[in-house]
């Protein structure tokens, strides 16, 4: 299925468009803090609305006993198959609530409202939804695109740097795997001195670069695995970082992940050496460098073999030959993986 994605400047207005939509229920469900930002945005200009879901704001929350506590919510507010939910939040309120939507009463409408910059480019588009699971990120879940996605760009500027840094690191792989005008532009981004216009319509081109990927391969078979690219090393840092209690964005643990991946790419398919090192400068100006040391690769590899991309205890990676040129399902040896862990510490 295609997925509407529309820019909408004002909320209110939309929300109130959607009485003609034949619902009978309208539920916002959102976490504590974009309740307290952003819901206001949404108005209540419409006689359709339930009381709120407010679920607590974090991805550890992102689990069981959130989703039983949308679904009991729905339920005992007398949700039906014609109600709606509007899922307004980062990328955890539209994971859970997308997934919460295609499973109450075997599926009923939603629209994500993404709040945050990766999940505008990310998390909303595309149809993954799911919830956490015995300590696994997005364990237990389904594709169910939403009906429609709502880019409201403005909520873009009221961003911290590290939740903007986080979302711009999917953009730029975004745009590695579109062609060497969107690198080069992204390359070229001030991330210190955000331009809001200019972001805006690069987000949009973001947007429309994943929904191309997503459309030629919804269940991710085939092309979609290169949505996946820096994410293999990415979730290895992202769970290190939370196993250390000093958890650090999706994002910028991609960041951290793409600039292994580019060095694996180099070594595997020859991407071409100035373009890696240009990337990497880049990426390191921006991001840093994930602290460790060489006490921590034998962890970072046992995590990355329990990637749920792998296929037969094989870790699997996207890898580029160049800025659009895709090579999914590779591999590399164990010792060209700790190479990367050297390059990103030293190189
Ligand atoms: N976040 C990668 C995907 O949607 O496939």
């Amino acid at each position: 299925m295609k997925q509407h994605v529309l820019l909408v400047d004002n909320l209110s207005e939309a929300v109130g468009r959607l009485q003609q939509g034949g619902y009978d229920r309208i539920f916002v469900l959102t976490d504590t803090q974009t309740e307290r930002l952003c819901r206001p945005l949404l108005g209540d200009s419409t006689s359709l609305f339930s009381p709120d879901i407010i679920i607590a704001s974090t991805d550890a929350h992102k689990d069981l006993e959130a989703l039983s506590q949308v679904w009991t919510f729905l339920q005992t507010h007398g949700a039906t198959r014609h109600s709606l939910i509007i899922c307004l939040g980062g990328g955890m309120v539209t994971d859970l609530g997308g997934f919460a939507a295609a499973t109450f009463k075997r599926g009923i409408d939603f629209i994500n409202v993404p709040t945050t910059l990766l999940a505008m480019v990310d998390a909303a588009v595309g149809g993954k939804t799911g919830v956490n699971f015995n300590g696994l990120k997005n364990e237990i879940g389904v594709f169910c695109p939403a009906q429609r996605v709502w880019i409201h760009t403005p909520f873009l500027r009221t961003l911290d740097a590290v939740n903007l840094r986080s979302g711009y690191a999917e953009m730029l792989k975004h745009a590695l795997l579109n062609n060497v005008q969107a690198w080069a532009e992204h390359l070229d981004f001030d991330l210190a001195a955000p331009d809001f216009e200019r972001l805006q319509k690069m987000v949009g081109e973001s947007i429309a670069l994943k929904q191309r990927i997503v459309a030629e391969d919804p269940q991710e078979h085939g092309l979609r695995k290169a949505l996946n690219f820096g994410h293999t090393v990415g979730h290895a840092f992202e769970t290190l970082s939370l196993r250390r209690q000093s958890p650090q964005l999706h994002g910028s643990c991609v960041a951290q992940g793409m600039i292994c991946e580019l060095y694996l790419s180099h070594v595997h398919r020859d991407f071409p050496l100035e373009r890696l090192r240009q990337t990497v400068r880049y990426l390191i100006e921006n991001y840093g460098r994930f602290e460790f040391s060489c006490d921590d690769y034998d962890t970072l590899y046992e995590l990355m073999l329990h990637d749920k991309k792998n296929v037969g205890g094989v870790i699997n990676f996207t890898f580029l030959g160049d800025v659009g040129r895709i090579f999914t399902d590779q591999h590399a040896e164990r010792e060209e993986i700790y190479e990367a862990f050297d390059f990103l510490r030293e190189g």
